[in-house]
């Protein structure tokens, strides 16, 4: 069984999916994390964002055991990743892993932009997670300060636009829910409430989740 977590940046969907793996002893992919990988990979090398053949490359060379979350989820590495994210063949050089990952015999949980629309059209749970803007703001510039990085609201805010619109407007894969996707609002959630209406649309969805889950 695969259950697919959608949405646009800093909607909660990481926690959430996070949350829901461990409850249901599912392993977890941050897709994001793939995208963020292959624009380190060009970063490093001294590339251009723009240069699509070496995008190519860095997404083909990649190994799901590279990461290094970390370093990975800085302000700059997001807005990298939403720009080599937008290239479609880097898109394409990277489904094959991700669906390797979900078909597992035991399911797998996976959170991205495109799993329940391209990556796995037939997952058995598919949860599109959105907030407000001003919501995803305030939630960013208080991770990215936890983190050590000097941001400002404002600017949060304006890479959030940014990077929504690059998401949901790009030819390839666009951000956007799943015909068949329960969307839930964390706006007014904090992380145990979003965890618990989350949990609610799985079971609904696929009532053996709840006896997988004992
Ligand atoms: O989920 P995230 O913030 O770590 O994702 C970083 C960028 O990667 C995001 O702005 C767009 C891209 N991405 C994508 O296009 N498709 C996915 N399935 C996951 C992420």
């Amino acid at each position: 069984m695969i259950i697919a977590i959608d949405g646009p940046a800093a909607s909660g969907k990481g926690t959430l999916a996070r949350r829901l793996a461990a409850h249901f002893g599912l392993p977890h992919l941050d897709t994001g994390l793939l995208y963020r990988a292959t624009a380190r990979a060009l970063i490093d090398q001294g590339r251009d964002l723009a240069d699509r053949e070496a995008a190519i490359w860095a997404a083909r060379g990649l190994a799901l055991t590279d990461f290094d979350e970390q370093a990975l989820r800085s302000r700059d590495m997001s807005e990298a990743a939403s720009v080599v994210a937008a290239i479609p063949e880097v898109r394409a050089a990277l489904v094959e892993t991700q669906r390797r990952f979900a078909h597992r015999p035991g399911g797998a949980l996976l959170d991205g932009r495109d799993i329940g629309t391209t990556i796995c059209p037939d997952a058995a749970c598919k949860i599109f997670v959105t907030a407000s803007e001003d919501a995803r703001a305030t939630r960013r510039a208080l991770e990215l300060r936890a983190r050590g990085e000097k941001v400002d609201y404002a600017a949060v805010l304006e890479d959030i636009r940014r990077r929504d619109a690059r998401d949901s407007t790009r030819a390839a894969a666009p951000l956007r829910p799943a015909a068949d996707a329960v969307v839930l609002d964390t706006t007014k959630l904090d992380v145990e409430a979003a965890f618990r209406a989350a949990l609610a649309i799985v079971e609904a969805a696929a009532p053996s989740f709840r006896s997988a889950a004992g």
